[in-house]
């Protein structure tokens, strides 16, 4: 097959055959195709995108492109959770334990941040002795003794994904809607799930940027999933500002652990149960969202939540006295207030650019492979709809290094608008939920 016809035939707008995807996939996964033409494919893809058979194609050829996990030895249903990625984004830390200590196996493998967006797997490691390299062997066996792993993604799942990702990341082709199906879905069905909630994130600090990009973004994924017998829910949830207050690792495991204990409220905690109730739902847990919700609430009430992520740290060699004491997780020693230069209320955040604030930290990485800061990052003081008074705290930086607060805190302050008028409307937070 001379590979070109196929770049040339995207690049017009044409429809790619099975054989051709096979192929292509094939190609990146045994590094027969140089990365200049897979490149000039992955562009010409997101120019003229692609139907739904052809992401369906690619997302299967990229499912099978390594090993795939072998869950059916566990009993029930096994429910898996995929974020499409966002600023202080921390439900993966919450909804596992709550989901797990209702009975619900949640076996989960994570992937590390990159770009504006933070990772599970960073996070994890920030907790001194965490070990997230976990074999499939062990996985299964943590799994039947506790009913929750969380674990980074085995070398052999998905390689095509691992290197179509690392040159999407450099070559402006990451915000592809068909590209980001497949590369989501291609994981979430070679790790072996029986079925799938979906957070697709929508807003200022998301891949989607508005609701009708991430409906369809939402859409094909749920399809492609049902079409491999896999039970799928999306939620598209709001962006439109960070999450939690935390931003960076050690910063956000300190956060889930206090919504695990009760101590907090507000749009992560709110997130974290939608998503989780709907991982209930899909197992046959509970009968409907409200139930499952009241379910994860009442394990956090009694405790039994915060228990479950005890039981998942001393399983993975974690030290579990960071529950109880936040000095023994790093936290960068320089520190900077950003304050309001200005009163009014807060209208408008640019989530991705206190994203890009947070990468100046050290808390997130410019390019693959870097080593981050895990005790830097920001704690947000401040919502949209806020009323703010000249001198106010918006936000705290931690970082290293001085000037790194300092070149953070000029992002934070590009990043926060404040106006005379108060917000006349507030973005839902949970915008749809596609069953
Ligand atoms: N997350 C992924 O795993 N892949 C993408 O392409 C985007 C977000």
């Amino acid at each position: 097959m001379n590979f070109v016809d196929s770049i040339i035939k995207k690049r017009d707008g044409g429809k790619l055959t099975k054989e051709e995807i096979a192929f292509f996939v094939k190609g990146v996964t045994d590094g027969t195709l140089p990365d200049y033409q897979i490149s000039a494919l992955l562009m010409a893809i997101f120019l003229k995108g692609m139907d739904t058979e052809e992401t369906a194609q690619l997302t299967m050829e990229m499912a099978h492109s390594g090993g795939m996990f072998d869950l059916s030895a566990l009993a029930g249903c096994k429910v898996d959770k995929h974020s499409t990625g966002g600023v202080a984004d921390t439900t993966t830390l919450i909804l596992a334990p709550l989901v797990a200590s209702v009975g619900v196996p949640v076996v989960k493998m994570s992937g590390r941040g990159l770009g504006f967006s933070g990772g599970t797997i960073d996070k994890l490691e920030s907790i001194p002795g965490f070990r997230v390299d976990v074999t499939e062997e062990e996985a299964l066996r943590f799994a039947k003794e506790s009913g929750i792993v969380l674990m980074s993604q085995t070398d052999n799942l998905t390689p095509a994904d691992k290197k179509l990702y690392a040159l999407r990341d450099v070559t402006g082709t990451v915000d592809s809607i068909p590209l980001i199906a497949a590369s989501i879905m291609s994981k979430k069905i070679a790790a072996g799930a029986d079925a799938i909630v979906l957070d697709v994130k929508c807003g200022s600090g998301a891949f989607m940027k508005n609701a009708a990009d991430a409906e369809r973004l939402a859409g094909i994924m749920a399809d492609m999933g049902r079409h491999v017998g896999r039970r799928v829910t999306a939620v598209i949830s709001s962006m439109a500002q960070p999450l939690g207050m935390y931003i960076g690792n050690s910063l956000e495991v300190m956060e889930a652990i206090e919504v695990l204990k009760g101590n907090v409220g507000g749009d992560l905690l709110e997130v974290s149960l939608t998503l989780g109730a709907n991982m209930l739902l899909l197992a046959e847990r509970v009968q409907s969202e409200e139930e499952g919700k009241a379910l994860l609430l009442e394990n956090i009430r009694n405790g039994k939540g915060l228990a479950k992520f005890k039981e998942l740290l001393i399983q993975q060699g974690g030290d579990v006295r960071v529950i109880a004491d936040y000095s023994l997780l790093p936290l960068a020693e320089e520190k900077w207030e950003v304050k309001a230069t200005k009163s009014g209320y807060l209208t408008r955040m640019d989530t991705a650019m206190i994203g890009r604030a947070s990468q100046e930290t050290g808390a997130g990485r410019m390019f693959k492979g870097q080593t981050l800061d895990f005790g830097a990052g920001i704690v947000m003081k401040k919502r949209t709809g806020d009323v703010i008074a000249t001198g106010e705290t918006l936000a705290v930086v931690y970082s290293k290094r001085r000037e790194k607060c300092q070149s953070a805190a000029d992002f934070l302050q590009k990043a926060i608008t404040i106006e005379a008028a108060p917000l006349t409307e507030q973005t839902p937070l949970i915008l749809k939920t596609i069953r």
